[in-house]
């Protein structure tokens, strides 16, 4: 394993954007991942290529540098404009994992408010 310098991030950790289709972008930063709006609302710059703070959660965009924040989709600085459309937030991975039954290992717990499948209540 190498060491990492203090200070320093792994190039792993380093934020990566993603066009995943027209409209949106994959943001990825410290394990999250962020659906967000493609297209700067002030002229139409294209926020994949978009600078990222990772420590505060927002993007810069490349053409006139405003800031967005990738929480909330809002406008933080730079020119006036809209803010962006952030569409989701989401912890770790696009899927939406299951719910395991701690007591029974490999099963899938029932939802909140619903009786398990053949159980008796
Ligand atoms: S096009 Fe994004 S700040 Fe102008």
């Amino acid at each position: 394993m190498t060491a990492v310098p203090a200070g320093r991030r792994r190039v792993s950790d380093a934020p990566a954007v993603r066009q995943v289709t027209e409209d949106l972008v994959l943001v990825e930063v410290g394990g999250r991942k962020v659906l967000a709006a493609a297209v700067c609302p002030h002229r139409g710059g294209r926020l994949k290529y978009g600078r990222v703070d990772g420590d505060r959660l927002r993007i810069t965009c490349p053409l006139h540098h405003t800031t967005f924040d990738l929480t909330s989709g809002e406008r933080l600085s730079g020119a006036a404009c809209a803010d962006i459309r952030v569409v989701d937030v989401l912890p770790g991975d696009l899927s939406v994992p299951e719910q395991r039954d701690p007591a029974h290992d490999g099963s899938v717990a029932p939802a909140p408010g619903t009786t398990p499948a053949g159980g008796a209540s």
